[in-house]
């Protein structure tokens, strides 16, 4: 879909349907002739209320009455879900040309947020479909219609939906066909960066025991995906790592099968890295990052690890295997102590560690667990301008405590007691004393509800990331 922003008038536009928005107790802002808008409010036909929708035929083109609720409540994640209640009756309506009048002032961030709720609620999944021959075609642009210049919002929001969109479609890839191979081509295709992909091989060399460990169960060939963006400026390099875990079975502690298929997702943390990557190298911005995405599957073949095993990672910290199933950090931590060896001043993961987040923040926030209250605030700061809204976990050395190992030094897995912080603990190992951040999407990352991306591959950390990239301190 095309993105552009105008200084005329909605009606100078190509549109053929028109979104107006209407705040509780103001007008509409723009009337036509004759006010047959004003009318439907009055009549009761368009209502103020949040995302109520009314249609008007004039001059050739529909417009679309959307309610903002109250000015107060609005803001741009508001302005996301109203977008993509109105793309979906644009749609449906056979629109071609949606124009999107700004309403009065707002910070041009509702202008970017427009324009992500429509290119996000966009995105479909139907690769693998036959196509239904009575299925609308979808809308071919978007045009932000202000009384000021938005177009830098718009370049903005366009370029980190399409690579939210890109996210997802990684995400929503079977297994199958998305192996770590696979994910590292689509890596190796992203503008503006330079990538290596590395095996078993180079695995070995850098004593990445423990990401092997994980790998050695699949006769896929894992990935470790070395990403690096140099967009100069002054501040740190920030490392980006990401849990691709292309499938995760549980490995010999299996999961149940009622819900195996869904661990297709459990590479939504890498997703989201590769695609604030590319949002990041489009806009250009002026930092520098360094990403590394553990690529794996966690499957059974004949050499399979097994619980008790022992492993050595990069550091040389030993890890008992006590839970096949407790792999994500065993991925992490390698690919952690890797982005700290290559350098990076501060780190940001983001994997789809454990269920216990689900069932504590379920798929409204994301687990944030940080060491370092700046990182920590960045992040936050960031989550809440993008919309992807995380909520801080503790660490504590009982936790710390909890994963000592009785034959190594920890246990990758001790007991469900607080488990989305033993994973966290266990990760904190790895990152010595460079400011880490660690996101825990296992809830927010797929079917996660929200109107512009309810099912399926949610692409979430995407805005959160290249929010951070832009604003690295607030
Ligand atoms: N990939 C899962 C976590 C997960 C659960 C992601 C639900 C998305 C939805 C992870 O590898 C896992 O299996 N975690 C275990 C950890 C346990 C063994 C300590 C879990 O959550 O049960
Ligand atoms: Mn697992
Ligand atoms: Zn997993």
């Amino acid at each position: 879909m095309r993105a552009s922003a105008t200084t005329e008038a909605p009606a100078a536009t190509e549109a053929d349907t028109i979104a107006v928005g209407v705040f509780a107790d103001e007008g509409i802002p723009h009337d036509l002739e004759g006010s047959p808008l004003t009318a439907l409010l009055d009549a009761g036909e368009a209502r103020t209320s949040f995302k109520h929708l009314a249609l008007h035929h004039a001059d050739g083109r529909r417009w679309l009455i959307v309610g903002l609720g109250s000015r107060d409540a609005f803001d741009p994640e508001r302005a996301r879900v109203a977008a993509a209640t109105v793309h979906g009756r644009a749609r449906e309506l056979g629109t071609r040309v949606l124009t999107w009048e700004l309403p009065h002032h707002v910070p041009d961030e509702v202008a970017a947020a427009l324009v992500e709720g429509t290119i996000l609620a966009a995105y479909r999944f139907d690769r693998y479909r036959a196509r239904p021959e009575d299925e609308p075609r979808d809308v071919d642009a978007i045009v932000v219609s202000s009384h000021h210049d938005v177009a830098d919002a718009v370049r903005r929001g366009a370029i980190g939906a399409n690579a939210q969109n890109f996210a997802r479609e990684l995400q929503d890839m079977p297994a199958n066909d998305l192996t770590p191979t696979a994910l590292a081509e689509r890596a190796r295709r992203i503008e503006g960066i330079e990538v290596e992909v590395h095996g078993r091989a180079w695995m070995a060399e850098q004593g990445m025991g423990a990401l092997l460990a994980v790998a050695q169960g699949s006769d896929h060939e894992p990935a470790v995906i070395v990403a690096r963006y140099d967009g100069g400026g002054e501040g740190p390099l920030l490392g980006l790592v990401g849990k691709a875990v292309t499938h995760d079975t549980g490995g010999l502690s299996i999961k149940p099968a009622a819900g195996m298929h869904e661990m297709k997702y459990d590479m939504s943390g890498g997703a989201a890295v590769l695609g604030a990557l590319q949002a990041i190298a489009a806009l250009e911005l002026p930092v520098r990052v360094l990403a590394v995405i553990g690529a794996t599957e966690n499957t059974i073949n004949g050499s399979a690890m097994k619980p008790g095993d022992i492993v050595r990672a990069m550091t040389g910290t030993t890890i008992e295997v006590n839970n096949t199933d407790a792999e994500g950090r065993l991925v992490l931590c390698d690919c952690l102590a890797y982005a700290v060896a290559e350098g990076a001043e501060r780190v940001v993961d983001v994997a789809t560690l454990t269920g216990g987040i689900v069932t504590a923040l379920g798929t409204t926030y994301a687990g944030l667990f940080a060491t370092d209250e700046d990182l920590a605030a960045a992040v936050t700061a960031a989550g809440a301008a993008a919309g992807e809204l995380v909520w801080r976990m503790p660490l504590h050395a009982e936790y710390d405590e909890q994963i000592k190992g009785r034959f190594a030094d920890i246990v990758n897995s001790e007991s469900r007691k607080a488990h989305p912080i033993q994973g966290a603990s266990f990760l904190k190992r790895f990152v010595g004393d460079v400011p880490w951040a660690h996101l825990d999407i296992a809830g927010t990352g797929h079917d996660n509800g929200r109107a512009y991306t309810a099912k399926g591959g949610a692409g979430w950390g995407v805005r959160l990331l290249l929010e951070l990239a832009r604003k690295p301190r607030e």
